[in-house]
């Protein structure tokens, strides 16, 4: 261990000053069928593309070469179920098996190269393999997380024009079955795809689909039984492996593009460099598959490195208790956790001295990742004293499908700041501007941005639409990538993470977009106007709160209003959207121009300082408005 940080301040030099170098020695530790030649090509569009003259494929660099290295009998993927009680292990030759078959499976449907496969599953196994199988074919997934409801799942399906979905009877939640079958039934009929062939993974206990309905389904397990098993299929780097879609400012989610190439040689780096995890290794992503962290850090990052990884369905607190966490460390010997502030956080709620830690041996733990939103000072001095092993935050997003920020464990481990998630990691050229693009001095907050190109890895753009990813990302600071966060350096070029600029909040890890929510709750009969704002929760991070005008004449009482709105975001978004509260407001504040004050309105109901900006309407709304927006 170098804590002077001169090794981690040697690669990020290279990484920028030489980044052909870098990467195409970072590129060595992928097996591809034709090696790159060259990093990087600013040629193509929209903004370049990573390893242009390479192919691979990335279900072979997960599974097969990991088998045929000899490590067949490795543990690959440790199920294990808090909801059911049953653990399985596969190992990589099983799992090898099983992908392979699945993937004569969604050939047999006819999917090949390029096709889009849906996925819309909960944490069980037959997820990753879902995933793996469609990447064996050089197929793109598309995973939808259980949370959404069938309207956000009809949008994916139309942006993602699949071959097949690929589902399950249903998900566990805390005391309830989410039944799955009547959703993607009322999804594929919203976007008007009803005849597409869906895939059952059969589960007891769910009642499927009401009579009357019908999907054109195959079943899981009947079709794997027959399926011959399908070979890799090697494809251009440059290829998309998947499309994540996830919340922008406008009620339409974005369809993040990860390529094969440079998607591999991150998470190969990172996964040694950041996490320090190698073959054979315990590691363990308590997050959902639905979720960056989750295709990331679940399913390939660790199956590249040949790892074991744990995927684990179950909550952190009354699955069944607030032990569950320590629980699975111990069963299967984890060395590192990567989970969500908020899971930390609803653990602490419950059991403050975390006594229920003394019931399980978590002595193979040697470090706890968090990411997903900004990692609280309280909540990190707290598990570092429970758990007594160094506690790393650090930032990223979906679109850059690794860390932009961390502290490198593997490499150089640096000295922790609580509230920072430490340094810039390779390929990364971050700066922090003012709204005209002029960087700010050392602690002032500003905007954080990436020079480009960004590292392997990240997006090369949004799914059919450079367009939009240019004018979403790229538009805003000429030559840089705007995060979409805000923040400031210290003297030592630590980052700290502030909030988002835009109407994205963070509402227990998960990403969602105030945009969408508001589209809903303006299609209400009643609605004139509303204004969604995501307002600071202790538990949570933040909760969407909608502030409502109604229209002239409306005769609805404000708390039947309420549970009709909720019901309405529940019913189109989902209950991950979480949203609780609405409330019946005389106006909303605006600018001269017509825009709605959110902000301000955030920081009011935050309690933090705020200016009134001078293009206000009329201020005696946001007078009026104090009070509400300060009720608790
Ligand atoms: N399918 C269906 N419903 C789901 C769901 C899924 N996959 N995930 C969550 N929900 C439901 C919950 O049951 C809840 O429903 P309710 O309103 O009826 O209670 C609602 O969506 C809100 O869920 P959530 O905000 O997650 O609250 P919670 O009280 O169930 O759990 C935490 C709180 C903190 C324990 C939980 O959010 C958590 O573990 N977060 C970590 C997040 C994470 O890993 N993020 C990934 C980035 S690293
Ligand atoms: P997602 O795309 O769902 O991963 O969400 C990305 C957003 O979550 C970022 O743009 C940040 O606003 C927030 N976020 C994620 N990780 C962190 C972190 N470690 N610190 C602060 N914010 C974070």
């Amino acid at each position: 261990m170098d804590p002077t940080g001169n090794k981690y301040r040697e690669e990020h030099r290279r990484s920028l000053g030489d980044p052909e170098g870098f990467w195409l020695g970072a590129a060595r530790a992928v097996e591809w069928t034709v090696p790159p030649t060259r990093a990087f090509d600013g040629s193509l569009a929209p903004a370049g593309r990573w390893f242009p003259d390479a192919e691979l494929n990335t279900c072979f660099n997960a599974l097969d070469r990991h088998v045929a290295a000899g490590h067949g009998g490795r543990p690959a993927l440790i199920h294990d179920s808090a909801m059911t009680g049953v653990q399985r292990t596969y190992t990589y030759g099983e799992l090898t098996e099983l992908v392979a078959r699945f993937a004569g499976v969604l050939r047999d449907q006819g999917v090949g190269r390029g096709d889009r496969v849906l996925i819309y599953m909960p944490m069980i196994p037959e997820a990753a393999i879902a995933m793996l199988a469609a990447a064996r074919l050089g197929a793109i997934h598309s995973v939808v997380f259980g949370g959404f409801a069938a309207g956000e799942l009809a949008v994916r399906l139309k942006d993602a024009a699949p071959k097949v979905v690929v589902t399950t009877s249903g998900g566990m939640e805390p005391g309830r079955l989410i039944e799955y079958l009547p959703t993607v039934h009322e999804a594929l009929a919203k976007a008007e795809m009803e005849r597409l062939p869906v895939i059952v993974k059969h589960r007891d206990g769910f009642a499927g689909l009401p009579g009357g309905l019908a999907l054109n389904t195959v079943d899981w397990d009947a079709a794997l039984a027959g399926a011959a098993p399908a070979a890799p299929v090697p494809v251009k780097a440059t290829d998309p492996l998947y499309i994540l879609y996830t919340s922008g400012t406008t009620g339409t989610p974005k369809g993040v593009v990860r390529d094969n190439g440079g998607h591999a040689v991150a998470l190969l780096w990172s996964m040694a460099n950041l996490y320090d995890i190698h073959a054979g290794d315990v590691w363990w992503t308590a997050s959902d598959v639905g979720w960056v962290v989750g295709h990331s850090y679940i399913v390939y990052g660790p199956l590249l490195a040949g790892a074991t990884t744990v995927m684990y369905e179950g909550k952190p607190v009354g699955t069944p208790d607030a032990g569950a966490f320590w629980r699975v460390i111990a069963d299967h010997g984890v060395k590192a956790l990567f989970t969500a502030p908020t899971a930390l956080r609803a653990i602490r709620k419950v059991d403050p001295e975390a006594e229920l830690l003394g019931r399980h041996d978590v002595g193979h733990l040697q470090t706890l990742f968090t990411a997903g939103e900004r990692l609280d000072v309280d909540t990190y001095h707290w598990a570092g004293r429970v758990l007594d092993v160094p506690v790393v935050d650090h930032w990223w997003q979906t679109e850059t499908g690794w860390a932009i920020v961390g502290n490198p464990r593997g490499l150089d481990p640096l000295p922790i700041k609580a509230g920072s998630p430490t340094l810039p990691m390779p390929g990364y050229d971050l700066r922090i501007v003012d709204g005209l693009g002029a960087e700010v001095a050392v602690g002032e907050e500003g905007n954080i941005v990436l020079r480009l190109p960004l590292p392997p890895g990240t997006l090369p753009t949004l799914w059919g639409d450079d367009q939009r990813f240019v004018d979403s990302y790229l538009g805003a600071f000429a030559g840089f990538y705007a995060t979409g966060d805000s923040g400031y350096l210290d003297g030592d070029g630590y980052v700290f993470v502030m909030g988002r600029t835009d109407d994205v909040i963070n509402v227990a890890g998960h990403r969602l977009s105030t945009g969408a929510i508001e589209q809903v709750v303006g299609t209400h009969a009643a609605v004139a106007e509303c204004a969604v704002i995501g307002v600071a929760d202790v538990l949570k991070g933040q909760k969407a709160v909608g502030y409502v005008v109604l229209k002239a004449g409306a005769d609805i009482a404000p708390d039947d209003l309420e549970k009709e709105l909720v019901a309405l975001v529940r019913r189109e978004i989902g209950p991950v959207a979480d949203f609780k509260t609405a409330v019946v407001v005389d106006a909303l504040p605006k600018t001269r121009s017509g825009k709605i004050l959110r902000k301000t309105m955030r920081q009011i109901a935050d309690r933090v300082d705020y200016t009134v900006p001078s293009t206000i309407e009329d201020r005696g709304v946001i007078d009026a408005l104090i009070p509400v927006l300060t009720r608790r």
